[in-house]
Parts: structure tokens; sequence; C-alpha cells
């Protein structure tokens, strides 16, 4: 038996997989089943009222699992699947409510990963997954990321290599009139924009979210993606942003282990610190595909305190930007 065979009978008995897809690595499990799910949670140290995305392989896959499919989905997925966007739709009756953390809506993500495609035919079941690290960490993007978050909390590991996106799907709910972005990715707004014409920008993509308010994707209110050091975003024009986190390395107790996630072309600017080089200013797609890596490397190194370079927050650079903001908790000087 094939150890993708092997790995979809663990999920049809209820057990745990860990899998590649394009955007980050998952942990799967059947998503119809309550008690799969829970595992899910527990595994991750994750609230049980933050919902599960449900994978599937075959657009057929999609109707039982929701109450309608409105025409602004149709004109997304037959654009965007598979690959690396998530829609919300109103559920149905079939997805378990631990699945969908209580909420009458439901994530489906149609993923391009042929590994991942491969594990969600053989296993016959939507396969529920969030991103495969411990909650709050940053998403994995490697094998090695999962097994250093999850090792003996789950069955098997499907090993395919590094991600090719480095951020999570794109998030749009197509459940009202107007679609909405939740959460930015690889599909980014201008190319939503090209499809759908309108299209809303949740408050917690950009900002942080005053005392009562809530993100309309239930993860975006948790802290995440942080390293165990304190991250400070620099952001304005390009050269300010180097002599600004100078000055603050110059400024920061000498007791402290410092690194600046930096891009290629100013690796040589930063004096008494390490660099982190995440990739070319021209390349933003790099530096989203090596962003957790960056942050995870962080830990690795005793890093105490990273200053971040900040980016332009279009196309990519949104949901780049997304990323570090929550990783820094909001935590942004301007240069
Ligand atoms: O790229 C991805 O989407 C990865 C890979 C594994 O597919 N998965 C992933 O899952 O990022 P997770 O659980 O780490 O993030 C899912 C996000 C959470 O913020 C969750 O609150 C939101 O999607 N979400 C899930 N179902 C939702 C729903 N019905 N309504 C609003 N937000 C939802
Ligand atoms: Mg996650």
């Amino acid at each position: 038996m094939g150890i993708i065979d092997k790995a979809a009978d663990v999920i049809i008995s209820g057990g745990l997989v860990a899998f590649p897809t394009e955007t980050v690595y998952g942990l799967g499990g059947d998503g119809l089943n309550p008690s799969a799910s829970e595992r899910i949670y527990a595994a991750k140290g994750r609230p049980s009222d933050n919902p599960l995305i449900l994978h599937i392989s075959d657009i057929s896959q999609l109707e039982p699992l929701v109450k309608e499919i409105p025409e602004n989905a149709v004109r997304l997925y037959e654009k965007f699947w598979p690959g690396p966007l998530t829609l919300i739709f109103k559920k149905s009756a079939v997805v378990p409510y631990e699945t969908s953390g209580g909420l009458d809506t439901v994530a489906v993500r149609f993923p391009s990963n042929a590994v991942a495609q491969r594990l969600i035919s053989a296993s016959k079941t939507p396969i529920a997954a969030p991103s495969a690290n411990t909650s709050g960490r940053p998403s994995p993007t490697r094998a090695s990321h999962v097994a250093y978050d999850l090792d003996g909390k789950i069955d098997i590991i499907l090993d395919g290599g590094a991600c090719d996106f480095g951020l999570e799907s794109t998030i749009v709910d197509v459940s009202e009139d107007i679609p909405c972005l939740l959460r930015p990715g690889a599909i980014t707004l201008e190319m939503l924009r090209d499809v759908l014409g309108k299209v809303n920008v949740d408050k917690a993509v950009t900002d942080m979210l005053e005392g009562g308010e809530l993100p309309k994707a239930p993860g975006m209110k948790y802290t995440h993606y942080s390293p165990n050091a304190d991250v400070i975003i620099v952001r304005g024009e390009r050269q300010k942003i180097v002599q600004k986190i100078n000055e603050l390395i110059a400024d920061t107790d000498i007791r402290l282990k410092v690194g600046v996630i930096a891009t290629e072309e100013n690796k040589y600017s930063y004096k008494g610190c390490e660099v982190l080089v995440a990739g070319s200013i021209k390349e933003p797609e790099k530096i989203a595909s090596n962003l957790f890596k960056m942050l995870r490397k962080c830990d690795h190194h005793g890093i105490d305190r990273v200053f971040a370079e900040g980016l332009p927050e279009n196309e990519i650079g949104l949901a780049i930007m997304n990323r570090l903001k929550k990783a820094a908790g909001y935590h942004i000087i301007d240069a």
C-alpha cells in the first residue's frame, strides 16, 4: 500500500494527517466526523470557536456542503480553483458544527497541490484542515516545521517539500450580496475585483480592531504568527526605513540579540544585528513564500527583537503586511 493510501486510511478511521498544499501545510482530518475535528483543535491547542476549512478535490463535492452556490462563487471558482482561494458559503446540515466552529457558514477550498488532491480523493471525504502549526505560531511551509510543532500529537506527516506560495489562502465571503475579503493571500484583492467588480474588505485585514469589534474570520482575532522575539515593523520610504532601523538598533539594550527581516537590496545596510534576507523588493512573491520561515528562524537563532522592513500594501504586499502586523501585534513605526 502506498503512503497516500495509508494516510487516507488514517483519515477514514478518524486520525490526523499533516499534508502539503500550495499555500502552507494543513493538519487534516475527516471534515464530516465531529470527533476528528475535536482532535484537530486539541493537537493545535486551538480554541474550538475558530472554524476549519473543508478541502475538496473535485467541484462535485461542493454542492452537498452548502445551502446555495451564489453566482459570485461560480465566477471565482471557475477562475481560481484549484488554487489558493477559500470561499465562505451558508452551510448545509451535512457539515457538523464542530467543523464550522458553531457558525452557520462553512469555508471550502479546492487546493491545487497534487499530494493534497490525491489524499482527499483517496479519503473520499472533504478534509478539514487548519494550518499545521501550534496555535499562535507561524504557519508551516516545510514538513520540518510541522514536525517541530506537532510531532507525537498526530499520526502521519506527508513531506511534499516547500510550499509554493507560503502564505495561507485568500478567504472571500460569498454568502452575502457584496463579497467580502476576510484574509488576503496570493489571489489578490486586485485579481478579485477584476472578476467581481465590487469587493468589500473586512477591517481586520488592515487594521487593529477596537474593543468589542470582531473580525468576520474568527481566526483573525488571535495573536498570530508570532516568534518569541518582539516583532516591530518599520515602514515608509525605502531609504528612510534603513536609516530608522539602524537608529532603533543603536537604541536597543545591548544585552538583546537583534535581527532585521530585510530585502535583498538592503542586506548590507544594517549594523550590529543579524540580517535575515526575505527576498528582493522586485519579487514580493518570494518574500511572501519566505516570510514564515524567517519568523521561525528568529526563534532558532535566539533573536529577542526583530525589525521588519514594511512593504507597500498592494497586490501580494497586502497579504505580507497583514501577516507581519499580526506577528508584530500591530507594533508599527513610521520612518
Ligand atoms: O491556505 C490555507 O487556507 C490553509 C491550508 C492548510 O489550506 N489553511 C488555513 O486554515 O489557513 P486556518 O484554520 O489556519 O485558517 C482558516 C481561517 C481562520 O481564520 C478561520 O477563522 C477562518 O479561516 N474561517 C474558517 N471558516 C470560516 C467561516 N465559516 N467564516 C469565516 N471565517 C472562517
Ligand atoms: Mg492558521
